[in-house]
């Protein structure tokens, strides 16, 4: 489904690629040929001197795909200074991002290649984020020309390796089509494509002191490109932890009232009660749960499904479970693909490894045995609490709620203080809105799976630990971006 067009942009999503038509998968398997970009390097409005290189690898096979050469210290200032807002009339900042979308999805093949290559994803996750990108930069192309607000002057962009066109896209779309310059900083694991999708927004006509690109570690371009008085916002997508810091850093740093746009973790739950349905909440729960490798934010990490059921139910998921293959991210009968990297599979085996050791794994599959693969686990927990941290990969907690605990689990889940996502399976009507109007998180999903928010229809972000809002993808993204009239009578 591309999703209803509710803000009324006469504006519809990408219909994406269907892989059970036998054309287009043909379209898509030619594409394995393609020479695809192997150099990362910094793409700013000066000379690059460059920094450190090192190798960007194939999280599946380990293999080496490219070199990357980081920004210096100079290259960071070279950009500052260079820097400047995007002038264009919003008519035609609009039309070059249409075009950036157009192009993106003529370059759907050098897309999929990259994002199997250096981000382990499989087929349906990079049709999935090749859409969510187009529509990001559809979706605020049109949003601005509804905008009357100017712009704030520069931004600051960093995003994480999980959806490393999407998401990096999708800030980078905003801050532009509102008339900022951008300072892009991706995540490390992720430069590769990162610098295929500047070069393509370049390409679309944005002007190279509009949208840089910076290649380079958080701690140093990311906390460079964070305080610094020439930048004027800072949009940030990634764990708690560092927008904690960079909070910390802006506020040393610059302009009151420059605004931190972060989307952060979750600790998301769903409850399944005794009236649900079976077959479907399974399915919704191994989608949420291990989709991605459990790589998502959005993902489901403690399902609490009603003691009554809970034997019958786990029995299923198991089998469900079971079904699940581990793989090459391109080939069609890949479910799950490689985590990140082999420190990411080594510190979610140590954690799964613990709780084994406590005798708390109800299931484990079978691992490829080699390259950075985790194996989907079910782990039991007698609740939300035991969850100490976000565990960022195919690992499913389980614990159980009597009737008439519902309270009590929201409760829990609330306590934890973090926002994101929260799902519930249920035929009772009534639930539906006690839950929703109880449970502290952005995005409620009712008898469905809870990730794969849709831009325009299913606007997405947390509250509390997991974002200071606004919600990406929907209609109160953008102004965040521009001077709203407030700030410009207090100027
Ligand atoms: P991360 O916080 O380690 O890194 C995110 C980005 O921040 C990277 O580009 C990194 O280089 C940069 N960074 C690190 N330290 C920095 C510093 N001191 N100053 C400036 N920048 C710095 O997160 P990650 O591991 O890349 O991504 C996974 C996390 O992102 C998970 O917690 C996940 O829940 C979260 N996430 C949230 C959303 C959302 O929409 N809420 C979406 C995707 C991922
Ligand atoms: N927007 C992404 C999802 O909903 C993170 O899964």
């Amino acid at each position: 489904a591309t999703g209803p067009d509710l803000f009324g942009d006469s504006r519809r999503n990408s219909a994406g690629f269907d892989l059970f038509d036998t054309t287009e998968l043909a379209r898509i398997e030619a594409a394995r040929d393609i020479d695809l970009p192997d150099r990362a390097e910094p793409l700013i409005a000066g000379p690059v001197q460059g920094g450190a290189r090192h190798d960007a690898h194939n999280p599946a096979s380990g293999a080496v795909i490219g070199k990357v050469v980081l920004a210096s210290a100079k290259d960071v200032e070279t950009a500052l200074a260079a820097a400047k807002p995007w002038s264009a009339p919003v008519a035609k900042r609009a039309e070059t991002l249409r075009r950036a979308a157009d192009l993106y999805e003529d370059h759907f093949g050098e897309i999929f290649a990259l994002l199997a290559r250096e981000a382990g994803k499989s087929l349906p996750d990079a049709v999935g984020e090749l859409r969510e990108a187009v529509d990001f930069l559809r979706y605020y192309a049109a949003q601005a020309e509804r905008l009357e607000n100017p712009a704030r002057g520069v931004f600051t962009c960093i995003s994480p390796w999980n959806f490393p066109l999407a998401i990096f896209t999708g800030q980078i779309a905003a801050a532009l089509a509102a008339g900022n310059g951008v300072l892009a900083k991706p995540a490390e694991t992720t430069p590769l494509i990162a610098c295929f999708a500047v070069r393509l927004l370049h390409k679309a006509g944005v002007p190279a002191s509009a949208l840089q690109l910076l290649p380079g570690e958080g701690r140093v371009v990311g906390r460079a490109l964070t305080s610094d008085p020439r930048v004027q916002g800072v949009a940030f997508t990634g764990s708690t932890a560092t927008a904690r810091m960079i909070q910390g850093a802006m506020a040393g740093t610059m302009a009151p009232g420059a605004p931190l746009i972060a989307e952060t973790g979750g600790l998301n739950a769903m409850i399944v009660d005794s009236t649900a349905l079976p077959e479907q909440a399974v399915r919704d729960v191994v989608a949420s749960a291990f989709q991605s490798a459990g790589q998502r934010c959005s993902a489901l990490r403690c399902l609490y499904v009603q003691e009554d059921i809970e034997p019958a139910f786990r029995k299923m998921l198991i089998g469900a479970m079971e079904e699940l293959s581990l793989g090459d991210p391109w080939a069609l009968d890949t479910d799950i693909g490689p985590v990140i990297t082999a420190a990411a599979r080594d510190e979610i085996n140590a954690y799964i490894g613990a709780a084994r050791e406590q005798g708390r794994v109800l299931h484990a599959l079978n691992e490829p045995g080699r390259g950075s693969f985790v194996a989907p686990t079910l782990i039991k927990v007698t609740g939300i609490a035991d969850l100490e941290r976000e565990v960022f990969g195919p690992v499913l907690h389980l614990a159980t709620f009597k009737a008439g605990e519902v309270n009590q689990v929201i409760a829990d889940v609330n306590a934890t203080g973090y926002g994101l996502t929260f799902g519930l399976h249920t035929r009772i009507d009534t639930r539906v809105q006690e839950v929703a109007d109880q449970v502290h998180a952005g995005n409620i999903y009712v008898n469905r799976n809870q990730i794969g928010a849709i831009v325009g229809s299913q606007p997405f972000g947390g509250e509390g630990l997991s974002g200071t809002g606004p919600k990406a993808g929907g209609p109160h993204y953008l102004p965040r971006f521009t001077r709203a009239a407030v700030d410009t009578v207090e100027d």
